[in-house]
This record gives structure tokens, C-alpha cells and sequence, in this order.
């Protein structure tokens, strides 16, 4: 199974580039779900879908035509699945502080339980083989951030805090809840995360795997964009994600003359050639500026039509190189972190129990090191063609 996983800035063009992609892989045959992880579901919008028809049938997926099918993950149902152990503790918290019910409920939506959700739908249609494709529609790039650095924090709690909580809650539950103001979490509570956290075993590796995950971010010619897209670029390479293209949308089109838009031709034309400079040896893939949105199947297809030529396959694996390795040197052993461009900003190294901990400006990656490597010591650092290498030594 191939996880294609879109993102970007808000509003570039993502829901509509993952659905027309959806529809690329649709007419070349593969079985194909358009998932949105987004809250703020447009999916079903950029298909023209009746909404009302499809609300129905919403958080499972709904088939569009032989080979295609969307779903927008909807939180209320899904808490109802998965999360009520949590939110119902949660809400107790709440209401303590005196908030009423209705709001409790609201807030007891933890950031994040979308993203859980989703990524737990993955998993399951991964283990069923139920698609060739899952397509990503994701939320702002910081949302999807947060997707992607889920399962190793979440791997994290549960090695570290996890037992030690629920352990200690055991031994003083009994005495802490006649006198604390607020009850503690009952143990169902923990079995419920417990639970949870068993549903996305795997997942992990999945997203890391590039013959499996792809990553390809949206942008517009636009330089506060470009920003953006560029830190992305680090923090999914940074969490071992292969980023195999970028798509920079709304390219204005050679057919646009009027003088009004010399200033924007300019700058777009010096921002392509940043961005191509930037990713190389990513690819980069250009999409005009339409004269109208792109909304319904025929437009959509348009916009398929564009990305991709006749037989293009959006599932075909082209980039393989992992973002970062192991080897065995002489004396010592290296790490190897691929970063797509020279990195401005602090740079970080630390040890921690058996992680590497690499940070650049305010990004933070755990690198779980090898068994072999983990009682070892970082010792230099250098930089190298776009490459961190890390020595490690015994200490
Ligand atoms: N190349 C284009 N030409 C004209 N309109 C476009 C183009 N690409 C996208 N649009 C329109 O721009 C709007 C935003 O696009 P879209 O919803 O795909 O962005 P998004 O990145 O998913 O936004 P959000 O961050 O809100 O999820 C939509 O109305 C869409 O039809
Ligand atoms: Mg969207």
C-alpha cells in the first residue's frame, strides 16, 4: 500500500491537488481512498458533493466512482468509538472548574484526537489491504507536523511516563481522592490509552518506510510561503518522512498581459527559480492560475490533467534514500541525518537515555539509535554536503 501525504500553508491547494491526484489514481486503475485529516473538512466540497447525502454516510468512506472514495474523519463519531474513556475523564476535569457540560464536551476535543484518529483508520485499511492508495489531504502545515510527530511521541510516553503513572495512580488513588478537588483518572482510563496506543503499532515505521510514505507539500509562488514550505521541508526530513515533489500552484499563466500583474509575474518568476534551487534534486511541478476555482469532478480532472501527463503514475516510488542511517565506521560509528538545504539556525545534539536528539532553531527530532549504538556518546558533528554526520564513540 502507497500513503501519499499532501501538505502545505493554508489555503495553497492541497484538498484539491490530493483529490484530483485521487482521480489520476482512480482513472489508472488503483483502488484509491482521498482521506481528509483536516477539521475543517473541505473535501467533500472540492468534489461538489451534496452535503447532505454525504453527512450521512460521513467519517466512513464514501465512494465516488468504481475505484474512488473519500472520507472526512468526523471527531464527534470517533470519540464516541474510540476516545470515551479519555474525553469522559476529561470532562470530569472540567466541570470541577465550574464549566458547563456542553462546553466541558467541547473542550475535552484534545488537539491531536483528529489526527489519532485518522492515522488509526490508516493503520486499520493498512492491515485489511482494503486500498492500493490512501491519499492525505492534511490541515495546515502545522497540523500536519503534529500527525507525523504523533507516533514517536506517543512511543515516548508510553516507554517513559506511561507506566509510571498508571502505577503510581494505583498505589494512591484510594487516599488522593478523598482529599484532592479533582478525581483521578480510574484505570479504565489508561486501558483505553492502552488500547488506543495498540491500534497504531506500526504506524511508525509505515510513515518512514519511502517505498510506503511520500510526502508532497504544496506552495504558492509567494515568499511567506516559501518560508514555510522550507521549514516544513526540514521537520518531515527531520522525523524520517520523504518529501519526493513539490507542487508550487497558481502559477500565473504566460496568457495573463495585463500590466497589473508585472510586479506579481516578476516576483513569482524570481521565487520558481528559489524554489527550484532550494529542493533540488526534488522535482518541482508547476499549476497555473485558473480562471475559476477548482471545484466538481470536470474541474478537478483539469487539474489532474495538469499534474499529471497521460499515464503519470502519483503512486510510482521515485525517491528511496532514507532521510538518515547507521554505519559502522573504523574507529566509531556514524549517523547520518539528510537535510534537504543548508539549515540556518542553531543546531543542537544531545544524548538522551537510548535517543539521539538532534535540534535546528525550534525543531526537535528523537532519534532512536540502534541497540548496538546506544550506549554510545556523540562526539563531533559536522556538516557536509547537505548531510549531518554524528560520530559516535564510546565514552
Ligand atoms: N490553481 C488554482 N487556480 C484557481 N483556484 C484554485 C487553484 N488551486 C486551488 N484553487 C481554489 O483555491 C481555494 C483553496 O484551495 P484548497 O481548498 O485546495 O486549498 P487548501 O490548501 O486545501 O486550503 P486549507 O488550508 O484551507 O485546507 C479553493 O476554492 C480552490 O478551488
Ligand atoms: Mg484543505
Amino acid at each position: 500500500m502507497r500513503i501519499l501525504l499532501f501538505s502545505g500553508k493554508g489555503g495553497v491547494g492541497k484538498t484539491s491537488v490530493a483529490a484530483a491526484t485521487g482521480l489520476q489514481l482512480s482513472r489508472l486503475g488503483y483502488s484509491t481512498l482521498v482521506m481528509s485529516v483536516d477539521p475543517a473538512h473541505s473535501l467533500a466540497d472540492a468534489f461538489d458533493l451534496e452535503t447532505s447525502l454525504f453527512q450521512e454516510k460521513t467519517s466512513e468512506p464514501f465512494p465516488i466512482d468504481d475505484h474512488l472514495s473519500i472520507q472526512e474523519v468526523n471527531i464527534q463519531k470517533e470519540i464516541k468509538r474510540h476516545w470515551r474513556e479519555i474525553s469522559t475523564y476529561v470532562v470530569s476535569v472540567l466541570r470541577t472548574t465550574g464549566i458547563s457540560d456542553v462546553e466541558a464536551e467541547e473542550l475535552a476535543i484534545l488537539p491531536g484526537m483528529e489526527e489519532l484518529s485518522a492515522m488509526m483508520y490508516v493503520n486499520q485499511f493498512r492491515r485489511e489491504q482494503k486500498y492500493d492508495v490512501i491519499v492525505l489531504d492534511c490541515a495546515p502545515t502545522a497540523e500536519s507536523m503534529r500527525f507525523v510527530s504523533m507516533p514517536t511521541t506517543l512511543e515516548w510516553y508510553m516507554k517513559h511516563i506511561f507506566p509510571f503513572q498508571r502505577g503510581l495512580l494505583k498505589a494512591v488513588r484510594p487516599v488522593a481522592n478523598r482529599i484532592s478537588p479533582m478525581e483521578l483518572p480510574n484505570d479504565s482510563y489508561f486501558a483505553n490509552i492502552q488500547y488506543l496506543f495498540a491500534r497504531l503499532d506500526g504506524i511508525a515505521e509505515l510513515l518512514e518506510d519511502p517505498k510506503t510514505t511520500s510526502v508532497r507539500l504544496v506552495t504558492n509562488p509567494e515568499k511567506m510561503v516559501l518560508r514555510e514550505t522550507q521549514r516544513a521541508f526540514v521537520y518531515f526530513s527531520l522525523h524520517g518522512l520523504t518529501i519526493d515533489s513539490i507542487i508550487v500552484n497558481r502559477v500565473l499563466p504566460e496568457a495573463v498581459t495585463d500590466t497589473w500583474f508585472d510586479q506579481w509575474r516578476a516576483s513569482q518568476a524570481k521565487i520558481l527559480d528559489e524554489i527550484e534551487e532550494y529542493f533540488a534534486p526534488v522535482p518541482m511541478k508547476r499549476v497555473p492560475l485558473f480562471t475559476h476555482e477548482v471545484l466538481g469532478r470536470e474541474r478537478l480532472e483539469e487539474l489532474a490533467d495538469v499534474l499529471y501527463k497521460d499515464k503519470d503514475d502519483p503512486a510510482a516510488v521515485t525517491r528511496t534514500e532514507a532521510p538518515f542511517t547507521f554505519e559502522k565506521r573504523n574507529a566509531h560509528y556514524e549517523v547520518r541525518v539528510r537535510l534537504p538545504f543548508a539549515v540556518k539556525g542553531e543546531l543542537g545534539l544531545f544524548k538522551k537515555g537510548d535517543e539521539l536528539v538532534v535540534e535546528i532553531g525550534t525543531l526537535r527530532r528523537h532519534i532512536g539509535l540502534p541497540t548496538s549504538m546506544s550506549a554510545l556518546t556523540p562526539t563531533r558533528a559536522t556538516l557536509q554536503n547537505r548531510i549531518l554526520i554524528v560520530e559516535m564513540k564510546e565514552a
